[in-house]
């Protein structure tokens, strides 16, 4: 039996490299064993919960869908589709949020920093929370528990997600017998965390991304916004004290990033280094963009792959659904 693995991206704002470096690659590469059995979706009803407006919204789906498959997602290996297009789902989300004690919710860490910079600024607790980014957690266990899910590759950031998806099944298994599969997290690059452009944390957040896709020009302006110090060009450099150094190496061939590394310490101008970046991951980026940017102008392409990979979904999803409400005693 060929373990599941499954992961979703919810549409709330452009892909950025540190989505693909964090998130996508590794989830693209475990696709590339044989041992695996991947669906990857696009989790339009979470993003939902925060976008509001009907072109963003559309616009934002699609191009999570077009950046999945300029990747390489192969949607005849992968069940590939969006979340709204399978309303097992749903049904599966209420059944579940009848297992799930309300302060596991409250303790579910993005509802908890929104009470706390509320108490923080004099607000009442609750505001700017709706009932979506509350039950958040319980959606994504619906997504994870429907397909009976091994391996949730995700960002550090949804470890706590995948654990609550967990507990939640283990609370529906005690009561009515061994039904879900518990499913584990997996974290590809436990200790890279990719920098933005300022050096913290690239983040949608920091406002210090660099969206995927961008067109060349833009990304090599985008490089030379990289902060650096004042170091003058032929001054010996500590490469892994370089934001320009650690998204070099996610790009470049490995003996070209131990050029660099030496290039590096025996002294680059900044401006050197940040042109030799740009032409690696430009060198990198040009096809996928290329496919990206045809996918995004043949909307019906690309929704003839994902109602197909839907129908996929509903096929497996249907029957082990019918198998829980039987549980339930709701057949
Ligand atoms: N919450 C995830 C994120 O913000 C996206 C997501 C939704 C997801 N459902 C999922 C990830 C199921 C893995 C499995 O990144």
């Amino acid at each position: 039996m060929k373990k599941q693995v499954l992961t979703g991206i919810k549409p709330t704002g452009r892909v950025h490299l540190g989505n693909y470096i964090g998130a996508i690659k590794p989830a693209l590469e475990l696709a590339q064993n044989e041992m695996y059995q991947p669906a990857y979706f696009v989790a339009d009803y979470h993003g939902l919960t925060k976008i509001h407006d009907k072109e963003e919204m559309s616009q934002l789906s699609r191009g999570i869908a077009a950046t999945w498959l300029a990747l390489g997602l192969d949607p005849e290996k992968a069940i590939f589709y969006r979340q709204s297009d399978v309303p097992e789902i749903f049904e599966l989300s209420w059944i579940l949020a009848c297992f799930t004690p309300k302060g596991l919710m409250n303790r579910a860490h993005a509802y908890k920093s929104i009470v706390e910079e509320n108490a923080h600024t004099g607000r009442e607790s609750d505001t700017g929370v709706n009932m979506g980014v509350f039950t958040y957690p319980i959606l994504m266990s619906a997504d994870i528990l429907l397909f009976q899910t091994d391996l949730v590759p995700v960002g550090k950031d949804q470890i706590q997600h995948v654990e609550i998806a967990r507990d939640i099944a283990e609370n529906f298994n005690h009561t009515y017998g061994d039904t879900f599969t518990l499913p584990q997290h997996v974290i590809e690059k436990e200790t890279a965390v990719l920098p933005g452009l300022d050096g913290r944390k690239m983040s949608k957040s920091y406002n210090n991304t660099i969206p995927l896709f961008e067109e060349p020009k833009k990304l090599q302006k985008l490089i030379n916004k990289i902060k650096t110090d004042s170091t003058p060009p032929e001054a010996p450099k500590n490469p892994d004290d370089s934001i320009i150094f650690t998204l070099y190496k996610e790009f470049a061939a490995e003996d070209q990033i131990n050029e660099m590394r030496s290039r590096f310490t025996s002294g680059i101008s900044w401006g050197q280094a940040k042109k030799e970046l740009f032409d690696v991951m430009n060198a990198r980026l040009e096809e996928p963009r290329q496919k990206y940017n045809e996918l995004m102008e043949t909307p019906e392409k690309l929704n003839e792959i994902l109602q197909a990979g839907a129908e996929k979904a509903r096929q497996k999803a249907r029957p082990f659904l019918e198998e829980v409400k039987i549980k339930i005693g709701l057949q």
